[in-house]
């Protein structure tokens, strides 16, 4: 049965912040004899229809993994080429971010992402500021080791010019120094091509996130693959370490 965007929109267990580990666009393409970079051209395809579809569904945050800092270990011209189109993405769709009233984030390395590409990824980002219908966080030369070491070298540095002190760290503080410090963690982590694994991805804040495994390549992971995701997660139960009673009181 086909899954509407009010079915979820309507669904008050619905998540409001959806993060996804794009998986699988060298197989895709691979599978069809075409070169990788098809593969990465088609999803981006792909997360234009998942962007509307979170939108329509009144999913709030949708983060999605899109470089991680392991992924430059890759053959060089790989990169380059995911790096050229991360510049042409970049370039054309922002203006259509903004008409829309999304607001672009982005998490990860900033340093190691080409100057051309994170200026304009910068002024996106500048542009968008203001905007309330959604939030989408692009996840960039991210690795989630990285990001929290970024963030007790913050507060090391910190602690030792007098700032504060070590005892003030809570997980408040802490968080407050991860790159998603103003955005909620996610409810629903979804991995596309049938892999099972984390790849480095938001490992604070997913202690209590929710997983989906879809077995689609992520280029043919549309908008009803993607509902069906969501309408799963809203009949799960979160217990955040609770017993089943006491969440249902
Ligand atoms: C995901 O697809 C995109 C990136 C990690 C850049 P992959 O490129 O990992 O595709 P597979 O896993 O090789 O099929
Ligand atoms: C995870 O995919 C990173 C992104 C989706 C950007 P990978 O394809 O790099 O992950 P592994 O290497 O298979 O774990
Ligand atoms: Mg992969």
């Amino acid at each position: 049965m086909e899954i509407h965007a009010d079915d979820i929109k309507n669904n008050r267990n619905r998540p409001e912040h959806v993060a996804i580990i794009l998986d699988g666009n060298g197989r895709w393409a691979k599978q069809r004899g075409l070169p990788r970079m098809m593969g990465h051209n088609e999803g981006v395809k792909t997360v234009r229809e998942l962007v509307t579809a979170s939108a329509e569904a009144g999913v709030r945050y949708l983060t999605i993994y899109v470089f991680s800092k392991q992924n430059w270990s890759r053959p060089q011209d790989e990169v380059s080429s995911i790096m050229s189109l991360l510049l042409k993405t970049a370039t054309k769709e922002i203006g259509e971010l903004h008409r829309n009233n999304v607001r672009l984030k982005i998490i990860g390395d900033k340093n190691d992402i080409p100057a051309e590409a994170r200026k304009v990824l910068d002024q996106g980002v500048e542009l968008t500021k203001d905007n309330t219908l959604m939030t989408l966080v692009v996840a960039l030369s991210y690795g989630s080791r990285d990001e929290i070491l970024r963030a007790a070298r913050s507060l090391a540095q910190d602690a030792r010019d007098g700032k504060l002190s070590p005892d003030e760290i809570d997980e408040t503080l802490f968080g407050s120094r991860l790159d998603t410090c103003d955005i909620p963690d996610p409810d629903l982590i979804i991995r596309t091509s049938g892999e099972y694994r984390i790849s480095n991805y938001l490992l604070w804040q997913a202690a209590y996130a929710e997983f989906y495994f879809a077995k689609e390549y992520f280029p043919d992971f549309h908008r009803q693959e993607y509902y069906r995701a969501l309408m799963d997660y809203t009949g799960r139960e979160r217990r955040f370490g609770k017993t089943s009673e006491q969440v249902t009181a």
